[in-house]
């Protein structure tokens, strides 16, 4: 075992990885933890898997950089990718970062998305009633991943039938994010950020001329700014809202996918998560550290800096990952166990530090309305058949879950 986990740490490779990484990493990021937790990769980059040295990195941001002007010219050339992603908070140091995540918090803040609740009970349940008229049914695209695109649709305001387009725009922009990418995905990516500008624009020009509550609407929130005059440039305002619809979707789909799958491989827990609802707070934490949907962050380092005994150059590029450091034994008992009563657990599914997730309270709320509610109301569904996964490493999650609900 000792032998097979040190060759699994040895032979890794970011861009080379296999069918069976894809199904299930965690052999692999535990021998990472545990023989090569600063990987060197092929590649020169370094790939981080211990809790403590995610914590160090993201709580540096004068060493850590977010910054990718540098580091995305090569891989996106000068394309409307590469004007997006630099343009996203996600991909910005301070000051510029600071400036435009105060008006996007504002917008996302527990206080902002309170309101949204009841809407929010009344698409899922509207779902859930969908589903009980069949016997069969497909957990991602009749559930899971038709409640983000509402829910950010609804944030912003997009007309419903408007929103068509959204995840599939949203999914070809942040598959270009994949360590490496064929032509026809850049391609995909492109065409996907040229169409949703233009449809951005327009948007943005009919609710300038027509404003909505900025209480409840986020857009027109971002469009009039702070009291204080802070606004986002134009260019901004577009590329951050793009940012908005693409973060919310595809994480949360697959927070609510893996969540209910994992509970089907832990029947006691599944069965003490329906006795007990009220856990459901602490099982949504626990869904996002065992599963968590986004594994991957990443950073530059500008000013030398040591990890784990080796000194790294200005320059270097970093992989932090998340779904390791939700693992590891130094900070969680029993990692490779599932146990939805988990506390404390102060898992990195969000990151930590100045760009932890700006739509946590929104992705918490979602998360835990839409499993609740879900097993109150089918406590008997099955998988019916084999999930398919998405086949990605930075979003880990589910394209379809073929489920039953009569046992
Ligand atoms: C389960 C769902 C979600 C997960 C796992 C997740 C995960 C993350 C992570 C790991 C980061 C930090 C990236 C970094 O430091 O490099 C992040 C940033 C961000 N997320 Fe989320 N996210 C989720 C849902 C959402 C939702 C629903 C929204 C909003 C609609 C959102 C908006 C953002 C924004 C704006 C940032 C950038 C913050 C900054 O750079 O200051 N996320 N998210």
């Amino acid at each position: 075992m000792n032998g097979h986990a040190r060759e699994l740490a040895d032979g890794f490779d970011l861009e080379k990885l296999t069918a069976d990484f894809y199904a299930n990493p965690y052999p692999t990021y535990r021998a990472l933890r545990e023989h090569a937790p600063v990987k060197r990769l092929p590649n020169g980059c370094y790939f981080l898997t211990r809790y403590d040295d995610l914590i160090a990195a993201y709580k540096n941001t004068k060493t850590f950089s977010s910054d990718k002007r540098k580091e995305f010219l090569p891989k996106y050339g000068n394309s409307l990718l590469y004007e997006h992603h630099t343009t996203s908070l996600v991909f910005n140091d301070p000051p510029a970062h600071t400036r435009v995540r105060r008006l996007i918090m504002g917008a996302l803040s527990p206080r902002a998305i309170a309101g949204i609740e009841p809407d929010l009970i009344a698409l899922i349940d509207s779902l859930l009633d969908r589903i009980a008229t069949k016997d069969r049914f497909e957990l991602i695209g009749d559930f899971a991943s038709a409640i983000p695109v509402e829910v950010i649709g609804n944030l912003l305001d997009v007309p419903h039938d408007e929103r068509e387009p959204l995840r599939d725009w949203s999914l070809a922009i942040l598959g270009a994010l994949e360590p490496v990418i064929a032509k026809d995905a850049f391609d995909r990516g492109n065409d996907a950020v040229k169409d949703f500008l233009a449809y951005l624009e327009t948007l943005v020009e009919r609710r300038r001329a027509k404003p909505g509550n900025p209480e409840r609407d986020v857009l027109t929130r971002l469009i009039q700014g702070e009291d204080n005059g802070e606004r986002l440039t134009a260019k901004e305002l577009l590329h951050n809202c793009i940012f908005l619809l693409n973060a919310g979707h595809e994480t949360t789909t697959n927070l609510i996918g893996n969540g209910l799958v994992t509970l089907t491989q832990y029947p006691e827990q599944q069965q003490r998560l329906i006795a007990q609802p009220e856990l459901i707070k602490t099982a949504v934490e626990e869904m996002l550290r065992y599963e968590s949907s986004n594994q991957l962050g990443n950073r530059m380092i500008v000013e030398e800096t040591e990890l784990g005994g080796i000194k790294m150059p200005a320059g270097t590029l970093v992989t932090l990952c998340i779904g390791a450091a939700n693992r590891d034994p130094a900070q969680f008992p029993n990692p490779e166990g599932f146990d939805v009563a988990r506390t404390p657990n102060r898992h990195l599914a969000f990151g930590t530090g100045a760009h932890q997730c700006a739509g946590m309270a929104l992705a918490r709320l979602e998360g835990a309305i839409a499993i609740s509610r879900f097993l109150a109301r089918f406590p008997n569904y099955a998988l019916d058949g084999e999930p398919v996964r998405g086949g990605r490493v930075r979003f880990r999650g589910f394209l379809s879950v073929p489920c039953s609900i009569s046992a």
